[in-house]
């Protein structure tokens, strides 16, 4: 008698419209490519407004009714705008047209374009400009290996132990500033390796369920949005990530009252960040941890981007060719 054939996989049916998410790629090869012109010319202004203008544009193309939340667009992205055609799903947005302007005007590593997606009041909402300590690991770790309220030195020891490696073996990333000279001094003595970045923490930490980029903990303070973004990213690739405000004034707490926070000790987890299925697409500017960066050529470019939904897991990858002299017709017929 023959084997029996694999059963034929039937997508189950979500709460979001799973081809919003190969929509949401054009969104951020849209501002990357845009903000690619700008890559080392020492004008991060110009940069981030081709950028947020493209991803504008591109946004208002799909079939949605969206709202920008924790908005980080410069110029004509803010928060509460509304985006989309009007029409579809609600769907709240968050997204950074240029992750690391700054290294994109420099021509320098690590800027990406990115975009993620869910129902409606599924974003936690942070503060303008708050900053938030972050911590993150990869997926196939057991629940809760990280805790943002016990030692570095214990995270690192507890992530060991859990991959069977010693501290030794581990490799951390970071951004690289003086705040953080406490933590890197504590990690090196700790005997863990550090991979310090310029900018651009959403990508540093999605790089720890990426295996092929080797970071095996994300660790430091950055943008609170970005913190969202970055939970968006790793809801979709199984890890775990806590983060925390970081309240460094009287203001920074006003404005964490007005944002709705009412315990602004909270430590948060990935669920408490990002409530409900999210899908989320990145697309690289310069070459950086995660993808590659945009490759111009005469008459056209190459994006890389990666597109992920938490609902299934589904990771892809899309190398797209772009000609830039059929666009150009396109949009003047
Ligand atoms: P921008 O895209 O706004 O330049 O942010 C880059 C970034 O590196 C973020 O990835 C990170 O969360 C934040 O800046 C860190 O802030 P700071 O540069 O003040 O340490």
């Amino acid at each position: 008698m023959s084997a029996m054939p694999n059963r034929v996989f039937v997508p189950p049916p979500h709460a979001l419209d799973r081809n919003l998410a190969l929509e949401v790629v054009r969104v951020t090869e849209a501002s990357a490519l845009a903000a690619s012109r700008w890559i080392g010319r020492g004008d991060e202004k110009a940069a981030d407004e081709a950028a947020t203008e493209a991803m504008r544009q591109a946004l208002n193309s799909l079939s949605m009714d969206g709202r920008l939340v924790n908005g980080s667009g410069a110029i004509t992205l803010s928060n509460g705008d509304k985006v989309g055609t009007g029409t579809g799903p609600k769907v709240d947005i968050v997204l950074t047209p240029i992750e690391g302007a700054t290294i994109c005007a420099k021509g320098s590593h690590n800027a990406i374009s990115v975009v993620a997606a869910t129902q409606e009041g599924s974003f936690l909402h942070v503060p303008a400009d708050a900053y938030m300590e972050k911590l993150a690991v990869g997926p196939g770790l057991p629940q809760g290996v990280i805790d943002l309220s016990v030692t570095p030195e214990d995270n690192l020891l507890n992530v060991a132990a859990a991959k069977g490696v010693a501290v030794a073996d581990l490799t951390v990333c970071m951004l690289d500033r003086p705040r953080h000279a406490d933590l890197l001094g504590r990690i090196y003595e700790a005997g863990a390796r550090v991979v310090l970045i310029d900018d651009g923490d959403v990508s540093g930490a999605i790089a720890v369920g990426l295996p092929q980029t080797g970071i095996d903990l994300y660790m430091g303070s950055g943008g609170a949005a970005e913190g969202v973004l970055a939970a968006a990213g790793l809801k979709c690739l199984g890890g775990q990530m806590q983060c925390r405000l970081l309240l460094r004034s009287d203001d920074d707490r006003a404005k964490a009252r007005a944002a709705g926070i009412t315990d602004p000790r909270a430590q948060w987890t990935i669920d408490d960040m990002v409530k409900g299925e999210v899908m989320f697409a990145a697309t690289g500017i310069t070459d950086g941890n995660i993808l590659a960066g945009i490759r111009l050529r005469s008459g056209g470019a190459t994006s890389h981007s990666l597109v992920m939904r938490s609902a299934t897991g589904t990771l892809r990858t899309i190398t797209s060719q772009h000609d830039f002299t059929r666009h150009a017709q396109l949009h003047q017929d």
